[in-house]
């Protein structure tokens, strides 16, 4: 059901020095910062030939990632997001396998202009997943 990787999500405290380790140490070509107020994140997408790297800091004050940045001060691997291509069809499929979808159940709109969902870690390995319709 899953297809492509379309991007590993890096929560980050510091998005300025998080952005020069990718741009300059390892010499990826990476995004102006996009303000996702929405989403309580500011992002920077690091695009590589095969799939994005998405640097996440926290915007506003409910941020989801806060908690996260708590637990792991320095930043970490937040999310993989994979694609689908009916988010309703995997969504449907998913809950009747037993997984649980976070929040209402309904697609949001996320940081590419897509539906998304995200799906509970402890339900895959520990990770928690974001799909999104292609
Ligand atoms: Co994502």
């Amino acid at each position: 059901m899953i297809g492509r990787l379309n991007h590993v999500a890096i929560a980050v405290p510091d998005l300025e020095s998080a952005t020069a380790v990718y741009r300059d140490t390892l010499g990826a070509a990476v995004s102006e910062p996009l303000p996702l107020p929405e989403h309580g994140v500011i992002t920077v997408f690091v695009e590589l030939p095969n799939a994005k790297v998405e640097l996440i800091t926290p915007l506003g004050e409910n941020s989801p990632i806060a908690g996260f940045l708590s637990r792991h001060p320095q930043g970490g691997t937040h999310h993989l997001c994979y694609e689908v291509d009916d988010i309703l069809v995997a969504r449907d499929r998913l809950a009747a396998a037993g997984a649980r979808v976070l929040g209402d159940g309904d697609p949001r709109i996320g940081a590419h202009g897509k539906p998304v969902l995200f799906l509970h870690p402890k339900d895959f390995c520990g990770t928690l997943i974001e799909i999104e319709q292609a």
